[in-house]
């Protein structure tokens, strides 16, 4: 090789390295412009080979050029890569950046069911009249469900409540009254209970649900008379629906009280005009009540000389139907958003 061979060959290089650092785009190309330029099989180091055959004259001219060039070289690569990774820093700012201005992601509050709402409501009125709260299974013997209630096997009374048998012997509790029996074996007068709870009856349609809730009422003492029931009961209605409710007693029967009555609201849907929610009487039936029948007394032990009582059973659903002006009782049932986001 000659000297001027030599020359062609750098300035060659030299433009090879100037189009292809300009044309490198990212780091990883940058770096294989750097292998293919300087590398130890890199055009440059093939060139330095060619050295021998120059001249001594020539050869440290040729080493001083060749040193130049890598210099040069090395320089360029240097700039590009400096530009390159400014330029995606840059771009990795603008794609991260936080827009602060933006909404935030809301967060929904939960809310009670109405239900439990009503159910709430119902307790701290009792609580406040001295009841304590008693519970018992929702799975439960037909004696403490129908037979201690004073409803044998055979008795008209058990068509009242479309019942949901287990075995013969276990049922899901129709009501929950089997509280009040419960709660009488387990301890002497006098007793001032609620029982709120879950119960069970085939049975629907726009005021009847197969799951609803009822809050029992119990109240065993020494001269507790009829007119204690109708106070009890008055003052826990005006508690809840206001002074201005329509209330009435209507005589009724149940087994285990005598004598019973069933009391109504005057319906808040129509005020008593008539409508589909209380089938056009004007008043829908929130719950049973009466004086325990001596017969209850003497089934869990109690003397019926001794002590008397009043016993109720309301049902919740019909509560809050009434509180918040709702006309179907399913939709307390069908977790539509939409409806329980109004409590
Ligand atoms: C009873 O369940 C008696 N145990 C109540 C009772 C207790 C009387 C203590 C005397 C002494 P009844 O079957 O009427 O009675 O039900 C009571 C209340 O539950 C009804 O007034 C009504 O408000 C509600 N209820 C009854 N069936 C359903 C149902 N399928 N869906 C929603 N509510 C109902
Ligand atoms: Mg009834």
């Amino acid at each position: 090789m000659t000297m001027s061979e030599m020359s062609d060959a750098l300035d060659k290089i030299e433009e090879q390295g100037m189009r292809e650092v300009t044309a490198a785009s990212t780091i990883p190309e940058v770096d294989s412009c750097r292998v293919r330029l300087l590398g130890k099989k890199g055009t440059l180091t093939a060139l330095l080979s060619g050295m021998k055959d120059l001249t001594a004259d020539d050869r440290p001219l040729a080493g001083k050029a060749v040193n130049e060039l890598k210099a040069k070289l090395q320089k360029w690569i240097d700039q590009r890569t400096e530009e390159i990774s400014l330029r995606e820093e840059a771009r990795r700012l603008q794609d991260e950046k936080v827009d602060i201005t933006l909404p935030g992601r809301r967060r929904h509050a939960g809310r009670l069911h109405p239900i439990t709402q009503t159910f709430q409501r119902i307790q701290e009125i009792f609580i406040g009249l001295g009841f304590r709260i008693a519970e018992g299974p929702e799975v439960e013997e037909d004696y403490y469900n129908f037979e201690a209630l004073n409803i044998p096997r055979d008795h008209p009374a058990r068509d009242m409540q479309d019942t949901f048998y287990i075995t013969d012997d276990i049922l899901l509790r129709t009501h929950t009254s089997p509280v009040q029996i419960r709660t009488m074996k387990s301890q002497p007068p006098p007793i001032r209970i609620i029982a709120p709870g879950k119960v069970y009856r085939c049975d629907a349609d726009i005021s009847h649900t197969p799951m609803f809730h009822q809050v029992e009422g119990l109240m065993v003492d020494r001269r507790v008379t009829f007119g204690d029931l109708k106070g009890v009961l008055g003052f826990f209605l005006h508690q809840i629906f206001g002074k201005n409710i329509g209330i009435r007693f209507r005589p009724s029967f149940f087994p285990f009280t005598e004598p019973s009555a069933e009391v109504d609201i005057a319906c808040v849907m129509c005020k008593g005009k008539g409508c589909r929610v209380c089938k056009q009487t004007g008043w829908l039936e929130i719950m049973g009540a009466g004086m325990v029948d001596p017969e209850v007394f003497r089934m869990v032990g109690y003397d019926p000389h001794e002590v008397t009582g009043f016993a109720f059973g309301m049902g919740v659903e019909r509560i809050a139907m009434l509180r918040y002006r709702i006309d179907d009782i399913r939709l307390f049932f069908e977790n539509d958003l939409r409806f329980l986001s109004q409590f």
